[in-house]
């Protein structure tokens, strides 16, 4: 019997919503692949896995885009470095070597304003927004491997070799360059995507029609690349590759780019209206366009221009869906140009507003991710992005909803289970209890000595899935569907002890006390796999759960999953060990934010109070 057949139950647990969620996903899976009922954990589709060749590991190289130091982070720039990075631990746990880059985009005409606005030169300028983005990274546990700022002296050479390779190609040439330009973007317009707008002061202005930001017309002596001659090329390469973006509407997006004209792209501006940048070798009067140079960045990482091979065939790229095009058309543009693969995976992302709009300072309603983690904690607002943000559509910021959930997800749920099976009454030794398996057993569902239902097989089966299940969804950043099944399993094991009840249960009976170890010893193992399971996401809460359950560091990676062995009638390596100690509750429960209304209803309470 395979454990994917198993999950086709009876209808008593189809009528369990949250087992119903997990079905679902086992039937999806079903059709990726075919795994033995218990035989392994690590029951994987083989792409995945990393296979070992001359005994090393695969690499895996994951960036976010590089960020622009105009403006202090926002919550928008956290959620790109916190995806990226949960992608990179989840590889680390999968046993591949992983690269994780990311940085500041710090050239530019916008840069360059921002700067002589801010009466500084513009390298203290970018370094002290750029400090203040790794200070934002380090506090929430952003575990980058590389940082890279455009400003180093080890991507200007990987800039200037990289454009001599397009120049010795013949793919640049100097040309007459006129259209829009929005300094904002950093970005050409052809005229459909412009509009009329007015600006503060009743100007007519013109603007993007995708971003609002305004445009100018330029006029200008550039170096353009033949960005026309590509799109064949680009075409086979994303229909060649459907999960070269994902998600699939981006991808759509990107073919339908390519059915529009795609002129050739200016490459450079002149030295007089831009210093800040690199200048074009062999000809200083003109700056390389800063978006040529920061997408370059991944380039620089990998080690471009010498040894950089190893990491960049294994190069994958977190992008917001504003920067798209940039990267699923400039970008393979200039690679192919160049001669160099293309990246294996443009995973997009779309964007958080505030109040239903888009985050900005004149609106005044700019998150600071940096307040936020220190008032929801890291792991919470963490796992607050991850859980509500979603690729394919906008999603909604506000604190409510924050605590709403963080108080549902970790503190009550994971934690009240945790908590519970730890309690001293329920578990006065304080060991990872035995396991019965004439209380539990593996083949019959009846019989004198079993104590276990039909759905608490089920809740086996939904478990015993889960990594397959959350894996898909790492593996394709739907980060948000991975730890609605992990929370919805975690419900699952929460009805179980509701139903058994165990601390009715008379200790003094030889049989009621292997029930009750069986159940704790059951619990554990749940959430033994929620915790390594959840270790990408919510790293210190992950740390803490398998620390109190006595699960070594090095019990913790994806191989060494093996849920409950005992119940295949294999030695489990926690029976019997002594639980780590007590360092407090697992999340403690946050203070719903004060509304206007509560101020309101205090405010009046107050004044009703007699002196
Ligand atoms: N510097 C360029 C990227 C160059 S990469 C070679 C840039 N910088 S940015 O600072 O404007 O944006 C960096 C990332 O943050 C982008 O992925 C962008 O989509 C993301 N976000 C910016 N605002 C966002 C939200 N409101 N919500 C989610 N992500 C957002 O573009």
């Amino acid at each position: 019997m395979t454990g994917l057949k198993r999950c086709s139950f009876n209808s008593q647990a189809m009528r369990i919503p949250g087992l119903c969620i997990i079905i679902k996903q086992l039937k999806t899976l079903q059709r990726l692949q075919t795994c033995a009922f218990f035989s392994t954990m690590r029951c994987i589709s083989s792409d995945t896995r990393p296979t070992r060749r001359d005994g090393r590991s695969h690499y895996y190289y994951i960036t976010t885009p590089i960020f622009y130091v105009n403006a202090s982070p926002h919550i928008g720039h956290l959620y790109s470095a916190v995806t990226a990075d949960c992608l990179h631990r989840y590889k680390l746990l999968k046993g591949f070597d992983s690269k994780f880059a990311t940085g500041t985009d710090e050239h530019g005409l916008k840069i360059q304003q921002a700067a002589d606005a801010a009466g500084e030169d513009p390298l203290s300028f970018c370094t002290d927004v750029s400090e203040r983005f790794k200070h934002l990274f380090r506090c929430c546990d952003i575990q980058y491997t590389d940082y890279i700022r455009t400003t180093e002296q080890r991507h200007r050479r990987a800039v200037e070799h990289f454009w001599s390779l397009l120049k010795s190609k013949g793919l640049i040439y100097k040309g007459s360059y006129e259209g829009w330009y929005s300094t904002q973007d950093e970005s050409f317009l052809t005229p459909l995507q412009v509009g009329d707008a007015l600006d503060s002061s009743g100007e007519k202005i013109k603007i993007s029609l995708e971003t609002g930001h305004k445009v100018e017309w330029m006029q200008e002596e550039n170096y353009m690349f033949r960005l026309s001659d590509f799109r064949s090329q680009l075409l086979n390469w994303l229909n060649g590759n459907p999960r070269a973006v994902q998600p699939e509407r981006f991808h759509r997006t990107v073919v339908q780019w390519l059915q529009e004209d795609l002129p050739d792209l200016s490459v450079s501006r002149q030295r007089d209206r831009l210093q800040w940048g690199i200048p074009v070798p062999g000809d200083p009067d003109h700056t390389i366009y800063v978006w040529l140079d920061a997408l370059v960045n991944y380039l620089t990482v990998a080690g471009f221009p010498d040894q950089y091979e190893q990491w960049w065939n294994a190069a994958h790229h977190v992008v917001g869906k504003d920067i798209l095009k940039f990267h699923a058309i400039y970008w393979p543009a200039l690679l192919l140009g160049a001669g160099l693969p293309l990246p294996q995976t443009i995973y997009v992302h779309s964007h958080w507003t505030v109040g239903g709009k888009k985050m900005s300072k004149s609106v005044g309603n700019v998150v600071d991710p940096l307040e936020r983690s220190q008032r929801f904690t890291t792991d919470g607002i963490r796992y607050f992005l991850l859980r509500q943000g979603v690729p394919d559509s906008d999603c909604d910021y506000y604190d409510e909803k924050v605590v709403k959930l963080l108080n549902a997800e970790l503190a009550d749920s994971l934690g009240g289970l945790l908590n519970r099976c730890t309690a001293p009454f329920l578990n006065p030794a304080q060991l990872y209890p035995p396991f019965c398996s004439d209380a539990f057993p593996s083949q019959q569902y009846t019989g004198a000595t079993c104590r276990a239902v039909a759905e608490d097989y089920n809740m086996l089966d939904a478990v015993k899935a889960l990594p397959a299940v959350v894996e898909q969804y790492y593996e394709s950043m739907h980060v948000y569907k991975a730890l609605e099944a992990i929370s919805s399993c975690v419900r699952l094991t929460h009805g179980f002890i509701q139903r058994h009840t165990p601390w009715k249960l008379d200790k003094d009976k030889i049989e009621d006390q292997r029930w009750l170890d069986t159940v704790i010893h059951v619990t554990f193992e749940c959430l033994r796999m929620y915790g390594v399971l959840l270790q990408p996401i919510v790293p210190k809460t992950a740390n803490k759960l398998l620390s109190r359950l006595g699960v070594g560091t090095e019990e913790r990676s994806w191989a060494t999953l093996n849920f409950l062995p005992k119940y295949r009638s294999m030695d489990c390596p926690f029976e019997g060990r002594p639980l780590g100690p007590d360092t407090g509750v697992l999340f403690r429960r946050l203070e719903r934010p004060r509304t206007q209304k509560t101020r309101n209803l205090r405010k009046a309470n107050k004044a009703e109070k007699p002196l």
